[in-house]
């Protein structure tokens, strides 16, 4: 078996790998992701890939691999650099990593609705600019998440999971998504209600929508402007949810509250961009699932899910395509 690892991984990943022993490993050994010339030759010929977001795996990639290539396994829970369709028609099998990575994104989302409801991003700059002159009432006030009404755009495994950490805070959530979940709703304590009653409604909105056609751009001029004006909006998911620079503009013209993005489009944001200069916005560079447990966590499930493939036995997690 050819074997290519697009990115420097852990070594207890790599260990799992070349346990394997009749495997021929090639392993891009570097942080930078493997730029397209080297991918597209380093493809030819193998039976699987692990790779990473960063990685367009499209017809053009496939077709270098050539019909050997029967198993991909990505080390993510999104799979929007992969097309399936080509995959499916190639008759290769997808692994991904779901759940692992659940806790972490829903803990990030929940950081970040304190955030940018709490003006902690300008909090922290005035302090140390010298603007802390003395304490004032009025100050730097934000919007409490506590007692406050959450929007969750898309309900499944991450969307459940804030809403469990939501418990805490006595909000009322309301949840959109295509397919309504009434099991949920009662165990939850969560109301259904359409996207656009969603936006009208909620003092914050966090999506946790998979990245689709139907979905690009769904946060646009339009849906923005049906928000409240103390709105707080949260993207962990994708940034193609999200027309960047219609949100700029609403936040420039205080027509929502705040803004804070796991995932920007494009990515990374080009560090000129207006949208790091705004107070209301605050940005970090795709870190949701970024502790250590879990990125251990991610590393194995995308070698196992490669280990079970390529020995034509279900993965762990597969990709029902
Ligand atoms: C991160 O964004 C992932 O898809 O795992």
């Amino acid at each position: 078996m050819r074997i290519l690892v697009t990115r420097k991984l852990a070594q207890n990943v790599v260990e799992k790998l070349k346990a394997q022993y009749e495997w021929d490993l090639d392993i891009w050994d570097f942080d930078e992701p493997i730029p397209r010339d080297e991918l597209l030759q380093r493809v030819r010929g193998v039976n699987g890939i692990l790779c990473l977001l960063t990685d367009k795996i499209d017809a053009e990639v496939l077709d270098a691999a050539g019909d050997s290539l029967r198993i991909i396994s990505t080390m993510s829970v999104g799979y929007d650099h992969i097309d399936i369709e080509e995959c499916k028609k190639r008759s290769i099998r997808v692994g991904f990593t779901p759940d692992v990575l659940t806790d972490s994104v829903a803990d990030l989302a929940m950081a970040l609705m304190l955030n940018a409801g709490r003006r902690i991003k300008e909090a922290s700059e005035a302090a140390k600019n010298g603007q802390w002159t003395y304490w004032r009432p009025y100050w730097m006030t934000g919007y409490d998440l506590t007692g406050s009404t959450v929007g969750i755009v898309g309900f499944g495994r991450i969307g459940k999971a804030i809403a469990k950490r939501l418990a805490g805070f006595n909000c009322k959530i309301k949840y959109y998504d295509v397919r309504r979940d009434e099991q949920a709703e009662h165990e939850l304590g969560v109301e259904y209600a359409e996207l656009e009653e969603v936006l009208l409604t909620s003092d914050f909105v966090t999506l946790h929508v998979a990245p689709t056609k139907e979905t690009t751009n769904m946060i646009n001029k339009d849906t923005l402007s049906k928000m409240k004006n103390t709105a707080v909006l949260i993207n962990t998911s994708r940034g193609s949810l999200v027309n960047t620079e219609d949100l700029a503009d609403a936040l420039s013209q205080k027509q929502i509250f705040a803004a804070a993005l796991d995932t920007v489009n494009p990515e990374p944001l080009p560090s000129e961009h207006r949208l790091y200069s705004m107070s209301n916005c605050l940005i970090v560079p795709h870190i949701a699932s970024a502790t250590t447990e879990t990125r251990n966590k991610m590393g194995l499930l995308a070698a196992d899910n490669l280990v079970t493939g390529l020995n034509n036995q279900p993965m762990p997690k597969e990709i029902n395509i």
